[in-house]
C-alpha cells in the first residue's frame, strides 16, 4: 500500500464541526452575526458574467487597492485563501521536519495543525488559571529548534490579547523566530502591531475578511510582512489560491468600512450586555476583547449546549479540552441575538454553577470575572 508521509501517517482524523447552520442563530463560529454591507452583495451581483466567471484571477490591482488599506506597500501583502492557508503558506515556506512551534494554549487549533502537516513539534504555553499570557511565559519556551510563535490577538477562546509591550519583547528577545500575530479579531480590540512590520524583521501579521467583514464564505485573508519574509512566501504560494468573487467582494467591502466599524461598536456594546448579566446570574468569565465570551457553566455545559441548540440557537462547547471542562464559547451579535441568547441562557441557569455557589454544584470557579 502505498503510504503518506510520517507526519500525515500520525495525524489524527479532522472533524469538521456540525453543518446544517444556515438560519439558526450562529454563535458558534464568531462570525459577523447579521451579514457583511449590503453594497457588497450589489457589486457582486453586478459583477456577475459570463466572461468574468471564466477568466482566471487577476490579482496585482487587488494587491494594490489592499495594500493602501492596510497601509503597507504591496511587495509586503500576500494574498490568501482565509487565515488558514496564510498560516498554510508560512508552514510551507518555513517549516521542516522537526522544527518547533510555540502556541498559547488554549488557541486557535490551525496554526498547530499545518506545523504538524508539515513534520513540526509543538510547544504548547498554558494560560495560568487567570487566563493570564506574559513575554516571559513564551519567550522562556523557545529554544534552537524554534521555528516560530504563532499569537491570535485577541485570543480565541479566551478572548485576551497580549500587550504590546509584551508583543514587543517577544519580538526583540526572539529574533530568530518567526513571530506570527494573528488580529483575525481587530475590528473588535482595536489594538495591532500591523504599523512594526518595517521595524521587525521577524513579524508576520494576519489579517481576515471572515469575521467582523462578514465574508467567511468567501475566504479572503492577507498576509502583512516585510518584503524579506514576503518574497519566498510569494515563490512557495499556490498561484491561484484566492478566487476572483472574494477579491471583487473584499475591495468593495473595505469602501464601507464605516458599516463594520459600526457593526464592531455595536458587537461590543452587547458583549458588555451579556458580561453584566453573566455577573448577575454569577457566572464566572473571561474579560474579552474580541465578539465572543468564555464562560464557566460547569459540568452540565455539553448538556446546556445541547439544550441550547434545540432551541436553534449554536454555541460552542470547549469541555472537549481537559483545562476548559465546563466551559462554553458564546459569539456575541446584535442587539436581538444576545437578548435570545440571554433568554436562552436564563432558562438554563438552573443547571449551571454559579461562582458564589448556587445551582446544583458548590464548587468555585477558576474562571475569573469582571
Ligand atoms: C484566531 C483565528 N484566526 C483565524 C481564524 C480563521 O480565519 P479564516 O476564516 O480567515 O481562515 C479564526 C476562526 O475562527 C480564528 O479564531
Amino acid at each position: 500500500m502505498l503510504r503518506p508521509r510520517k507526519a500525515v501517517d500520525r495525524l489524527k482524523a479532522y472533524h469538521p464541526p456540525r453543518e446544517g447552520r444556515g438560519g439558526k442563530l450562529r454563535l458558534d463560529f464568531n462570525e459577523n452575526t447579521v451579514g457583511c454591507a449590503p453594497q457588497v452583495i450589489r457589486a457582486l451581483r453586478n459583477k456577475l458574467d459570463g466572461d468574468w466567471l471564466s477568466r482566471y484571477p487577476e490579482y496585482e490591482e487587488a494587491r494594490e487597492s489592499l495594500a493602501r488599506y492596510f497601509g503597507v506597500s504591496a511587495d509586503e501583502l500576500l494574498l490568501a485563501n482565509g487565515t488558514d492557508d496564510a498560516i498554510k503558506m508560512v508552514c510551507d515556506t518555513f517549516v521542516g521536519p522537526g522544527d518547533e512551534l510555540i502556541v498559547p494554549a488554549p488557541t486557535f487549533p490551525v496554526y498547530e495543525f499545518f506545523h504538524t502537516v508539515a513534520g513540526g513539534r509543538t510547544t504548547r504555553v498554558r494560560y495560568d488559571e487567570k487566563f493570564r499570557l506574559t513575554a516571559r511565559m513564551l519567550v522562556s519556551a523557545v529554544n534552537k529548534r524554534t521555528r516560530w510563535m504563532a499569537i491570535a490577538n485577541p485570543n480565541n477562546p479566551t478572548g485576551t490579547v497580549v500587550s504590546q509591550p509584551d508583543l514587543r519583547r517577544i519580538l526583540c528577545e526572539a529574533p530568530d523566530v518567526l513571530v506570527l500575530v494573528d488580529e483575525a479579531y481587530v475590528d473588535f480590540s482595536g489594538q495591532t502591531v500591523l504599523p512594526w512590520i518595517r521595524k521587525h524583521p521577524n513579524l508576520v501579521v494576519t489579517r481576515t475578511f471572515s469575521k467582523a467583514f462578514g465574508l467567511a464564505a468567501l475566504r479572503l485573508g492577507c498576509i502583512l510582512t516585510n518584503a524579506e519574509i514576503a518574497e519566498p512566501m510569494r515563490r512557495a504560494q499556490n498561484p491561484f489560491a484566492v478566487n476572483s468573487l472574494a477579491l471583487a467582494c473584499a475591495l468593495e467591502a473595505i469602501k464601507h468600512d464605516k458599516f463594520v466599524a459600526r457593526y464592531a461598536r455595536q458587537v461590543c456594546g452587547n458583549r458588555d450586555k451579556l458580561c453584566r448579566f453573566l455577573d448577575k446570574i454569577g457566572i464566572p468569565y473571561v474579560p474579552s476583547s474580541s465578539n465572543f465570551v468564555l464562560a464557566r457553566v460547569g459540568a452540565k455545559a455539553s448538556e446546556i449546549a445541547l439544550k441550547l441548540r434545540d432551541q436553534d440557537i449554536l454555541i460552542r462547547d470547549w469541555s472537549y479540552d481537559p483545562r476548559l471542562q465546563g466551559y462554553l464559547r458564546f459569539t456575541v451579535g446584535s442587539t436581538d441575538q444576545t437578548r435570545r441568547l440571554m433568554q436562552g441562557l436564563a432558562e438554563f441557569a438552573p443547571m449551571m454553577e454559579t461562582r458564589n455557589g448556587t445551582g446544583p454544584s458548590r464548587k468555585s470557579s477558576k474562571g475569573r470575572s469582571s
